[in-house]
């Protein structure tokens, strides 16, 4: 009891001042960056799979909420490439971090909401960076003088740099770990809270690609590979939740938490099939990934703000 107050009491300390750039700030600085389209404003180009979640057993410690209670669920996901760009290569530089958004369809008709990435941290603190970054990139074209307003960011922010530098390229969209970055606080029957970051865990083991490797694919190697891939068998994750310890950043996304951390196995997501219509299903698909639920919420600033930014992004592909 004392270790949770103790926790809570650092948590609270870290609040972040609330976010000055608005949702539709964030979206427009996105359409600066990467151009203005009719369809998503980030993470544009993707593919997606439909399958199931079952749940494990240790998740409802930690959460009551009912999606654990037993018994498999629908679920579709989308695997993306990073970059706000259509018709992006998928050995283009602006390819990675590869996302990984799933919905979970539960029993009384709502829908659980994910969205991951490659990369265990997020490039910049808080969405008012982003927006600064943003920006900044959309001010650096091939024809801008040196140093841009990308190189000029880079050079003041540390963490921004060594995550550029430190991205990798999957094999498969089916071998690489996702992330879920942001914090939430999840609760459970008794009412006990735990602060916690997702993890996705590929079933087919974790492969990525050399420099050389990558730029040697195909420029929809992944999309291919992924529908050649369900066609012949399962392509399954493991969802794991990493447990915060006194100290661990709550509130700052580009930290991550050490790997030493305790993770519990929450379930397993599984997916065999395409949707019928892909392009239909595309334009339809929308996560929120900060939406409360019994037992889940939001503790990452961040997640609430991208929850109203998302459905702007959406509007504008209907
Ligand atoms: C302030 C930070 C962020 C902003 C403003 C933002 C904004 C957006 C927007 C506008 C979309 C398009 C949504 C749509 O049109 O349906 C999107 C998609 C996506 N974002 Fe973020 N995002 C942020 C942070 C993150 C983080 C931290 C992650 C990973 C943990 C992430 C992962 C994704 C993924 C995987 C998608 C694709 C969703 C899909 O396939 O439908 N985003 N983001």
């Amino acid at each position: 009891m004392l270790a949770t107050m103790l926790l809570a009491l650092t948590q609270q300390a870290a609040a972040q001042t609330p976010p000055k750039q608005t949702p539709q700030d964030l979206v427009d600085a996105l359409r600066t960056a990467f151009g203005a389209h009719h369809a998503r404003a980030v993470h544009t180009k993707g593919v997606m799979l439909e399958g199931a979640f079952t749940p494990d057993a240790a998740a409802r410690a930690l959460t009551k909420a009912p999606i654990f209670a037993g018994g498999s669920l629908p679920v579709i996901a989308r695997f993306s490439l990073f970059a706000g760009i259509p018709d992006i290569p998928d050995t283009d530089a602006g390819a990675p971090p590869t996302g990984l958004a799933l919905k979970i369809k539960a029993k009384d008709g709502s829908d659980y909401d994910l969205a991951s990435d490659q990369h265990n941290g997020f490039i910049v603190a808080t969405s008012d960076e982003f927006a600064e970054f943003l920006r900044d990139v959309g001010a650096s074209g091939p024809n801008a003088p040196h140093p841009t307003a990308v190189e000029q960011f880079l050079a003041t922010h540390p963490i921004a740099k060594t995550f550029l530098a430190s991205l990798t390229v999957p094999a498969s969209y089916a071998t690489a770990t996702y992330f879920g970055i942001n914090s939430f606080k999840w609760t459970n029957a008794k009412g006990h809270p735990t602060y916690v970051r997702y993890q996705y865990l590929p079933r087919a083991g974790e492969h990525y690609l050399k420099p050389a490797e990558w730029k040697a694919r195909r420029p929809s190697y992944l999309q291919d590979d992924i529908v050649a891939r369900v066609a012949r068998e399962p392509v399954a994750f493991d969802w794991y939740a990493q447990i915060a310890e006194k100290g661990d950043k709550i509130e700052d996304p580009s930290i991550a938490w050490p790997d030493s951390r305790r993770r519990v196995k929450l379930g397993t997501f599984t997916f065999t099939r395409l949707p019928r219509d892909a392009a239909a299903a595309d334009r339809q698909y929308m996560v929120l990934p900060g939406q409360p639920h019994a037992g889940i919420e939001a503790a990452d600033p961040m997640l609430l703000l991208r929850n109203k930014a998302y459905p702007i992004s959406f509007r504008g592909r209907q």
